[in-house]
């Protein structure tokens, strides 16, 4: 993380993490060592949610997220904003998600913000999903 990505507890109050998901892929392997085990993704999957643990937000680890050429991969859900999918993520970027969850988690319009979003959830933005009541018609 650089010095402009806030730390767990500047971006908030973690009674408010609640209605956030963190899904980590626990299949990705690493590009550099194919072979290694156990799995990056797993390793990955396993720090976040420990990390999660801690901060009240709930992770859960995926077979596959479908962004194999793209891994590591992880997905940032809340009930009713948007949901992001990630990728390209390293195993040290454990606590960024963690960052990106309170940040989406704390977004008055459902988006998570890009301002004080950590560097891997920029770069390694894959898509972000509207909520299922989203619309953008008009009548
Ligand atoms: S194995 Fe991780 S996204 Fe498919």
């Amino acid at each position: 993380m650089t010095a402009t990505v806030p730390s767990l507890t500047d971006v908030t109050d973690k009674s408010k993490a609640q209605g956030v998901v963190v899904f980590v892929c626990r299949s990705c392997r690493a590009e550099a060592d194919p072979t290694a085990e156990p799995r990056a993704g797993a390793t990955l999957a396993q720090t976040v949610s420990a990390l999660g643990k801690d901060e009240g937000v709930t992770v859960r680890s995926v077979n596959c997220l479908a962004n194999c050429k793209r891994g590591l991969s992880a997905a940032i859900r809340t009930q009713d904003g948007w949901s992001y999918i990630f990728g390209g993520l390293a195993q040290d970027d454990a606590a960024d998600l963690l960052v990106g969850a309170r940040l989406l988690e704390n977004a008055p319009d459902g988006l998570m913000p890009w301002r004080g979003r950590p560097d891997s959830l920029k770069r390694g933005m894959v898509a972000r999903i509207p909520a299922l009541h989203h619309t953008e018609e008009t009548p």
